[in-house]
């Protein structure tokens, strides 16, 4: 059964307490919880992680060569301007992507305007809360239904 993997990176273990006038109320359970739900009325299978270390996020990015991720909706955190490393991992793997941002970083700081994911993701997806998250799950479902992965 074809899987959606949902990666978080770092801080984002901390959403509920952190910054709720900007990120919201929700923790990364309910968020998750949410996922499983519409991955699982899909017929998909769900996965997650979120990692504070871009070491981690990187092996877990390689480890999709040998499971069943058809698909990786991907919220990078400050990585999202910062990681060339997590770009190559990506590449290296070909797996198909959605970049995704709680807050809209372009009406934020300069330095969150740059994403070193957006130019290579199927789409960004930026500035409705958890809500990017779902937004991003019913592209990816759309998706992999268009393109017929099993
Ligand atoms: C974020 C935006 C990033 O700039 C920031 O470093 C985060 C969260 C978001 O979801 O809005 O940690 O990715």
């Amino acid at each position: 059964m074809a899987s959606v993997l949902v990666l978080h990176g770092p801080n984002l273990n901390l959403l509920g307490t952190r910054e709720p006038e900007r990120y919201g109320h929700e923790t990364l359970d309910d968020i998750n919880q949410m996922l499983s739900q519409l991955a699982e009325s899909a017929g998909l299978g769900f996965a997650t992680l979120q990692a504070n270390s871009e070491a981690d996020l990187i092996e877990r990015i390689h480890a999709t060569r040998h499971d069943d991720t058809a698909f990786l909706l991907f919220n990078p955190g400050a990585f999202t301007h910062t990681s060339i490393a997590l770009r190559d991992a990506i590449l290296a793997v070909e797996l198909p992507f959605i970049e995704l941002h709680l807050s809209n970083i372009h009406q934020r700081e300069a330095f969150r305007h740059q994403s070193f994911f957006a130019d290579i993701a199927e789409g960004v997806i930026a500035g409705f809360g958890a809500n990017s998250y779902a937004l991003a799950m019913t592209a990816a479902i759309d998706l992999i239904q268009q393109r017929n992965i099993e």
